[in-house]
């Protein structure tokens, strides 16, 4: 598959040959620019290859109802704005005829009840203009929780790279896991440890695909994907110093 952007010179994508199997969680990693985020939009069809086909359940998605294929998918953008005047409403957009329990339900499965249970109002704390006031780490949980309350089977997920507290950062994780554990999942991790948990890494490089396998696989590989660990866990150790 291939894919350039409308008047660019050279290919976002190219070559790049994936095939998903149902219920595998698979982490696209790499640098800025390398073409992870433009992976996305094309399962997401935001965009259609310049040559080759995405396929879901082998058929190419020109020739799926959007409709249809857009409720199967769940969406988690990188920085997820929240919709809605609480917190509450923000779990339910996307299902707006979604009950109390429904909502209720999603953030214990994701793991996000306790998080809102300490906020002032519970479901009812004021969500604001992109979530104003609440952390980083409390955004991206409703968002996990929103996306859990959708049900879809294929997850597309854009981690965010704002850095999260330590605390944070783990219940994220914890979410991240609920939430993929069943699905079809394609994740651009950031964060390495999200990487590291998944079934299979993805390395991108310019476009294309330069290393596949599993978090020890690679790091056995000792390539791209084991510089970018050593580099990640060193900015841990530096962090936690
Ligand atoms: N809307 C766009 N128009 C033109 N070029 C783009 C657009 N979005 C991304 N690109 C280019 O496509 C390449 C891949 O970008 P992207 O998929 O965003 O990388 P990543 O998510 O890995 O950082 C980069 O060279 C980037 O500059
Ligand atoms: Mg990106």
């Amino acid at each position: 598959m291939h894919f350039a952007y409308n008047g660019a010179e050279t290919e976002a994508l190219s070559g790049v040959s994936l095939r998903i199997a149902p219920g595998e969680t698979v982490a696209l990693v790499g640098e800025t620019g390398a073409g992870k985020s433009t992976a996305m939009k094309l399962v997401a069809r935001f965009y259609d290859p310049t040559a080759g086909a995405v396929r879901v359940d082998g058929v190419d998605l020109r020739e799926l109802d959007m409709a249809g294929y857009r409720q199967r998918l769940g969406l988690v953008p990188q920085e997820p704005y929240l919709f809605g005047s609480t917190v509450g409403e923000a779990i339910a957009y996307g299902r707006p005829d979604a009950t109390a329990e429904a909502i209720a339900q999603a953030a214990r499965a994701v793991g996000a009840a306790r998080m809102i249970a300490s906020l002032a109002g519970g479901y009812d704390h004021p969500v604001g203009e992109r979530g104003r006031g609440l952390s980083a780490g409390q955004r991206q949980l409703i968002a996990l929780a929103r996306a859990e309350l959708v049900n879809p089977d294929i997850l597309l997920l854009d981690e965010a790279t704002a850095a999260l507290d330590v605390a944070s950062e783990a219940a994220v994780n914890r979410a991240t896991d609920a939430l993929t554990r069943r699905r079809t999942t394609l994740v651009v991790a950031h964060r390495l440890t999200t990487a590291s948990r998944a079934d299979r890494i993805i390395v991108l490089d310019g476009g294309r695909i330069v290393e596949e396998g599993t978090h020890d696989q690679l790091l056995d590989l000792d390539g791209r994907y084991a510089q970018l660990w050593d580099a990640f866990t060193g900015m841990y150790d530096k962090r936690s110093a």
